[in-house]
């Protein structure tokens, strides 16, 4: 398993995503989560409201029953959207993105009582919040990061605008941004390519948040690598897809691992600073994933894959 440097420290640039894990049952958790350490995955994800919170009770029992321990994770959250009802306690319902600072301090410390922990190694804003206030959120991480309940930040499904905006109000590196990519979901590099062309490829649907990161040494989080479109499942194996899977396949013939492997490999060949999250709760799955942080596709490989994904090169 590659790593990549975060804060000084090394993890794993496979991280296991933990937002199906509501699903399971505590020893099956356990299993996923010994599952990924024992292949050399030290990084987790979650949010508080996988699972309407409950991905996040399943993993703080099933971590406590594996023989792994807490600090040899880095373990990261996501806080920021508000959904609920009016439960009568005076706490803010309804729903929509909240980076107020209360709500923030009261996620994170939601987040730190349901995954029974001290501190977060890094927490995220989920969705990007237009009402957002910078300075309110710079308050919010400095009084979080000086109780030593967070050590690192970043967001989620940012522009580069927002996020230099933030970046601008608070005082610490914002060092991730989450993003879905993948090769079934390459807005990122269909732009780049298609720059100044009048198909729907040419459509800049990111800011250009890839050409951003790389500049400014951000870790893109790949999220749902494997999905096809906005949560239509798995593009592997799936027979809507037989060219891209024909040649995944051989790719993994040649390789010596599967189609999981090649994917995740797709992404991480890419120069700029990604780390994969892989959302499988199979355990099988999640080894074949992983396998891909150690295969280098050529560049070619790189395009070909591109190209039986339904892409072209203009
Ligand atoms: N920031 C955000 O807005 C955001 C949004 C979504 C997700 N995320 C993060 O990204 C992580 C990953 O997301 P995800 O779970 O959607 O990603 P994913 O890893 O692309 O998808 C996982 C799903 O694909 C299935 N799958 C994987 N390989 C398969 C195969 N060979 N055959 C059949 N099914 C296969 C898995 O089923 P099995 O379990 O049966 O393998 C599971 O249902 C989440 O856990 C979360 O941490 C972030």
């Amino acid at each position: 398993m590659k790593q990549i440097v975060i804060g000084g420290k090394k993890v794993s640039n496979v991280a296991l995503g933990i937002m199906r894990m509501d699903a399971l049952d505590t020893d099956a958790a356990t299993k996923v989560i010994e599952t990924a350490v024992d292949n050399g995955v030290n990084f987790i994800d979650t949010a508080d409201i996988y699972g309407g919170g409950k991905s996040d009770l399943v993993f703080r029992d099933a971590l406590a029953k594996s023989s792994v321990s807490r600090d040899d994770l880095w373990i990261q959250s996501k806080v920021g959207i508000q959904n609920g009802n009016d439960d009568g306690s005076g706490k803010p319902y309804g729903n929509r993105y909240n980076f107020s600072k209360q709500h923030i301090i009261d996620a994170v410390n939601h987040e730190l009582e349901s995954l029974n922990l001290d501190y977060l190694d890094s927490v995220l804003l989920h969705r990007p919040d237009p009402l957002m206030e910078p300075d309110k959120v710079a308050e919010a991480f400095d009084e979080l990061q000086t109780a030593g309940k967070v050590r690192h930040f970043g967001v989620s499904n940012f522009n580069p605008m927002q996020f230099e905006m933030l970046q601008r109000a608070v005082s610490q590196k914002l060092m991730f941004n989450q993003l879905q990519f993948g090769i079934m979901h390459s807005n990122m590099i269909d732009f780049g390519m298609h720059t100044n062309m009048q198909d729907d490829r040419g459509v800049d649907h990111d800011g250009q948040f890839l050409e951003y990161s790389r500049i400014h040494d951000i870790v893109i989080q790949a999220w749902s690598p494997y999905q096809w479109g906005n949560f239509n499942g798995p593009f592997i194996d799936n027979p809507k897809f037989p060219e891209l899977n024909k040649k995944m396949q051989e790719l993994a013939d040649q390789y010596g691992v599967t189609k999981n492997a090649i994917a995740t490999a797709w992404i991480l060949r890419h120069p700029a600073k990604f780390q994969v999250l892989v959302g499988s709760m199979n355990p099988q799955h999640i080894k074949e994933s992983l396998a891909g942080s150690d295969v280098e596709l050529t560049g070619q490989e790189w395009y070909d894959v591109y190209y039986a994904a339904g892409n072209d090169m203009p």
